[in-house]
């Protein structure tokens, strides 16, 4: 089947730019999924070429893999090079507007990720277990008296910032300013989308990042960034821009996304009790339940987009050199083709793969640490608060969706 563009359904109702509050967007993922693994969708970068929606598996795992053809750098393809938010050229650049592993390709991807995936293996990630429930325990013990708590502002929101933070060697007192940045970055994150109040926010993120480098330049610790000034002093390895995109890429990706696992993660739980009984009475069950929730509305609801380096016939569609290819993990994470019963939540089920942290030479870097972090905020809650419920109706709780994320902007609960 080509399904040309004049076949191309007027309104996909997809949220591609950000802030909405769509509540529950998985019937309209459902419905993408019975048009096709590969279909055309209005295209948020205006006249250059198609844009192309992945919804199924099979299919986003083939494109994840294939970055020869599918790039994460559009930068090679003509009119493409300016599609990321730009800053003025003094200001130093971020892991959006520089030379971070996340938008590059082979042979600098793999050079920038070596330099940090030891900082991030699962042997060393059980390590910070202890920091990492001592973190989650203090931010319980200044709610525990009060009977209620915002899970989002309270617990979901610092825990990963802070673990983040002390790896990388962050004071504590910037963190809430930190907190403004990326949210604000991540809610104008829709690429294509040249929002001035992200290039601004950009701008001071990086200006932020480059003196917090010339500080530790000058009195280095046994942090991850007064290792990588290391690594740049030693020679050719590391550039200065290449150090602070890769600073503002891992504080910005190290907290956003894990605090959404938690915080939607506990919604989920307790608007389905049966489920958060279960898990009560054997916590054994958490590291399965924390997969589950991953794979049932896990935070990024689309890896960042490829585009196509060649013109290529793919899943039955003519795609087109520089169209752009976005493959929805969530939708893909819920494909009948897959699992039994996608649309049930349940945390006893036995996950062979998932696609929340992506697939391929991008695939997260730091889910070893977040997987770490979602076990002990689930289970500290499950074990201090069992008696944990929502001080709302489901449907007054609120969402803001983006289209690479979908985040509660607050989660009142009571015990
Ligand atoms: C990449 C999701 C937590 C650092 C990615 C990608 C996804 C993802 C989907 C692939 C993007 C793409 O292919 O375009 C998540 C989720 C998390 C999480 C759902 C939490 C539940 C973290 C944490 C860190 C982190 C805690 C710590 C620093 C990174 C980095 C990359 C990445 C550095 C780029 C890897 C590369 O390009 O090689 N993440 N992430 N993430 N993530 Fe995460």
């Amino acid at each position: 089947m080509n399904t040309a563009n004049h076949d191309m359904p007027e309104k996909t109702g997809l949220p591609f730019f950000g802030g909405e509050d769509v509540k529950d967007p998985f019937p309209l993922f459902a419905r993408l999924r019975g048009m096709g693994p590969v279909i055309p969708v209005p295209n948020p970068l205006g006249e250059r070429g198609q844009a192309w929606i992945v919804t199924r598996m099979e299919e986003a795992m083939q494109v994840l893999r294939d970055h020869a053809r599918f790039t994460v750098d559009p930068s090679a393809i003509p009119g493409m090079s300016d599609i990321r938010p730009q800053t003025d050229s003094t200001a130093p650049q971020t892991f959006f507007t520089g030379k971070s592993m996340l938008f590059v390709d082979e042979p600098d991807h793999k050079r920038l990720r070596a330099l940090v995936s030891k900082a991030f293996t699962p042997r060393y990630m059980e390590s910070l277990r202890p920091r990492v429930q001592e973190i989650a325990d203090e931010l319980l013990d200044r709610v525990q008296a009060q009977g209620s708590m915002d899970i989002v502002k309270d617990y979901a929101y610092p825990l990963p910032i802070h673990v983040i933070s002390e790896m990388l060697g962050v004071p504590r007192e910037d963190r809430e300013q930190i907190r403004i940045w990326s949210g604000a970055i991540a809610r104008g994150l829709g690429f294509g989308k040249q929002d001035p109040e992200v290039a601004e926010h950009l701008k001071a993120f990086g200006h932020y990042t480059s003196q917090l480098v010339a500080a530790k330049r000058k009195s280095p610790s046994d942090d991850l960034i007064s290792q990588l000034i290391a690594i740049e002093e030693e020679g050719d390895r590391l550039s200065e821009e290449e150090l602070i995109s890769m600073v503002t890429l891992l504080i910005f990706a190290g907290h956003e996304t894990t605090s959404n696992l938690i915080a939607t993660g506990t919604f989920l739980l307790l608007s389905h009790p049966e489920q958060w009984n279960k898990l009560k009475a054997d916590l054994g069950l958490v590291p399965s339940a924390v997969e589950e929730l991953l794979r049932f509305h896990g935070p990024a609801t689309a890896t960042g987009p490829r585009f196509a380096t060649e013109d290529i016939e793919f899943a039955g569609q003519q795609i087109k050199r520089g169209d752009v290819v976005i493959p929805l993990v969530k939708s893909a994470n819920r494909d009948e083709l897959q699992f039994n019963q996608p649309e049930e939540l349940e945390i006893t089920r036995n996950i062979k793969r998932h696609l929340a942290f992506g697939h391929g030479v991008h695939m997260c870097l730091g889910a070893p640490l977040a997987r770490v972090e979602g076990d002990i905020a689930f289970t500290t809650l499950l074990k201090r608060i069992p008696h944990l419920r929502l001080s709302l109706p489901v449907e007054d709780i609120s969402w803001e969706t983006t289209l690479s994320s979908q985040s509660l902007k607050s989660l009142p609960v009571s015990f």
